[in-house]
């Protein structure tokens, strides 16, 4: 089978070789197209594939109806809001993601944005510690436990609520030391700082709003290394306006950047292109993750981690 790597954010070297090889040594034939700038790249490479590993990459309706062979998708990460699954399905092309493999990486750049934040960006002034202060994590996946996990390292009270985890399930999650809150509200009202974790969906789009953010205290920290559209960019303007030591970090630029950034120059960070996920260890992890699950897939059907339904 052909598969082939697409990734306009190109993998780790390390971990483009290390892909390489599983898929040769199962008998299959390996391209990449790495970095790629426009859409016609991908619509060309995409031809004659059977299988395609990606990463934030867009795969529409379009890219599907350009590979008639397409057989397997696989997102190498969490996340696939960028993959048309119902395009997928219509066509009986089965998506999966890699779930776990880059999560460590995502937590330590939440932890790593917060530390740089409240040290007033590292400019020499007077900032403040994380330490014993109450974290809240808004949904409790891969991502959101492995803060958990480095956050207590830091004496930290950990508060997670999950909208699709029922209580007790939450509760059963005692071994990662959080403290199961009943509602987004009070996730807000009796946290310090709030690290967003849900994936993108209709019922999250826009749920952070001035509402639940104004019930955070007034020198609280909103975290987002989910995604963009998660948060109403407006209503988190007019917080920031109205309270002078609120900060805001982010992994996902927001539309409204340039305003973020000349409005609160010292109280708002995002990195310049999503780097959550930008580590060799990640890299190596989700990528490997991906080829395996090919193999396993044309080898005996394999569909452990499928994400989009059958036909
Ligand atoms: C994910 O959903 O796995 C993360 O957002 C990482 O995305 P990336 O592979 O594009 O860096």
């Amino acid at each position: 089978m052909k598969v082939l790597l697409v990734t306009s954010k190109p993998f780790a070297a390390q971990a483009v070789g290390g892909i390489q090889q599983i898929l040769e040594s199962a008998g299959h034939q390996f391209e990449k197209l790495e970095g790629y700038t426009d859409k016609t790249q991908l619509l060309g490479a995409v031809k004659d594939a059977n299988a395609i590993i990606i990463r934030s990459d867009v795969i529409n309706r379009e890219v599907i109806e350009a590979a008639p062979n397409l057989k397997v998708v696989v997102r190498a990460g969490a996340g696939y809001d960028n993959v048309d699954l119902d395009a997928a399905t219509s066509r009986d092309v089965c998506v999966m993601n890699t779930p776990g493999q880059n999560a460590n990486a995502v937590a330590e750049l939440v932890l790593g944005m917060l530390i740089y934040i409240q040290r007033n960006q590292f400019d020499g002034s007077v900032g403040r510690e994380i330490s014993y202060k109450t974290l809240g994590l808004y949904a409790f996946g891969n991502v959101a436990k492995m803060v958990a996990k480095i956050a207590r390292g830091f004496s930290m009270t950990v508060n997670a609520y999950s909208p699709t985890l029922s209580h007790d399930d939450l509760r059963k999650e005692g071994e990662y030391g959080v403290v199961t809150v009943y509602s987004n509200e009070e996730l807000f009202e009796k946290s310090d700082f709030v690290s967003l974790h849900m994936p993108l969906l209709p019922e999250t789009r826009n749920c952070v709003t001035y509402d639940l953010l104004s019930l955070m205290p007034r020198d609280g920290v909103l975290i987002n290394t989910a995604r963009r559209e998660l948060l109403v960019e407006e209503d988190l303007l007019r917080i920031m306006e109205e309270r002078p030591r609120f900060q805001f970090i982010t992994d996902m630029m927001p539309v409204r950047h340039e305003e973020f950034l000349s409005r609160f120059p010292k109280r708002y960070f995002s990195t310049p292109k999503k780097a959550g996920a930008q580590t060799t260890e990640a890299n190596v992890n989700a990528g490997l993750a991906a080829a395996s699950q090919i193999v396993t897939f044309f080898q005996n059907g394999d569909e452990r981690f499928r994400v989009n339904n059958k036909s």
